[in-house]
């Protein structure tokens, strides 16, 4: 049964990262904070399959971890993150910032085929912004219309993405990112309790086809994957619901729970969160009705000003 008491609506989540990304896991983030609540704080968070990064950027800039590492098979995401938690963040800010944005000056930057970490950084939060649904794999479609037929400007949103890039870059001393391949990675980390480790694979399992459409690296050992997650400390991992999954689940003396949220279409979707134990998955409390509730003040500095604007 699936735990509609505790529906997600993206729309209300916080976004730290520059990405829209296909997959991204805004439903999980009041999740990961209450996960990450329930444990010894982690030594170390690790997202092996860090795409859009949501959830290690909000592990960086809330401090919910001493070091975060991200690893990402494709090259293009990669390079974003290196940009970011590098010495170039400032000239990717300032490229953003100043770039006229229009349906030819993005087919140009689309058309390029660049070779170097900062420019192909550039090319792929161009098409990022650009893209239906954010897809920067092979066949992935420009924007004709967009939202309000913007067309190409309907997601660009260059002030929001430097505030977002600039706060990261604030919390570089916390973050490493490794273009790599995850289970490799996660090989090193078994039995490591100070280590939790947010696993968010394509969903390929069981031949499944959504999640090779989506991205340019989809094709995974789902079993070996599992029995990798069966030996780690405290691995959370989140996958698409359906029974071979469950299977691999159970094989590997995992619990998994359906959750339900709402994606950016208002569709309520079902997805499995899966671990060793979920007991800190407990239904949202009802916000609380007092009018002394303490008001944030405009001087206050706090990581919600880099997440106002829309993704
Ligand atoms: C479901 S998405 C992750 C979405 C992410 N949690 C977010 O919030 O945006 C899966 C990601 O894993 C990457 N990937 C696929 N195979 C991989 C591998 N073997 N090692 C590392 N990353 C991989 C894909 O490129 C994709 O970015």
């Amino acid at each position: 049964m699936s735990d509609m008491g505790n529906v997600v609506n993206v729309a209300q989540v916080s976004q730290y990262s520059p990405f829209r990304y296909p997959g991204g896991k805004s439903w999980f983030i009041p999740r990961l904070r209450k996960w990450l609540a329930a444990r010894e704080r982690p030594r170390l968070f690790l997202e092996p399959f860090a795409g859009g990064g949501s959830a290690s950027c909000t592990v960086a800039l809330e401090g919910l971890a001493d070091h975060v590492v991200m690893v990402e098979l494709d090259h293009r995401v990669a390079a974003v993150w290196r940009v970011i938690f590098g010495e170039d963040a400032d000239a990717l800010v300032e490229r953003i910032l100043t770039f006229e944005m229009t349906p030819e000056s993005a087919a140009a930057v689309i058309a390029s085929d660049p070779q170097e970490t900062f420019e192909i950084a550039w090319r792929t939060v161009v098409q990022n912004r650009v893209s239906h649904g954010g897809i920067i794999a092979p066949g992935g479609g420009v924007l004709k219309r967009g939202e309000g037929g913007k067309g190409v400007l309907s997601r660009w949103y260059p002030e929001t993405l430097a505030r977002r890039i600039r706060a990261l870059h604030a919390a570089r001393h916390r973050v490493t990112v490794l273009q790599a391949d995850a289970l490799e990675i996660l090989e090193g980390y078994l039995y490591d309790p100070t280590v939790a480790a947010f696993i968010d694979p394509p969903y390929t399992a069981g031949g499944k086809k959504a999640g090779s459409r989506l991205y340019t690296h989809s094709t995974l050992d789902h079993e070996r994957l599992f029995a990798l997650a069966a030996e780690l400390d405290d691995p959370v991992l989140t996958y698409d619901l359906n029974s071979e999954v469950r299977a691999l689940a159970e094989r590997f003396g995992l619990q998994a729970k359906p959750i339900s949220m709402k994606n950016a279409h208002h569709t309520v979707m079902d997805e499995l969160l899966i671990g060793k134990e979920l007991a800190w998955d407990t239904p949202e409390e009802p916000p609380a009705k007092t009018s002394r509730s303490r008001r944030r003040t405009a001087k206050e500095p706090t990581p919600a000003a880099v997440t106002s604007s829309p993704g």
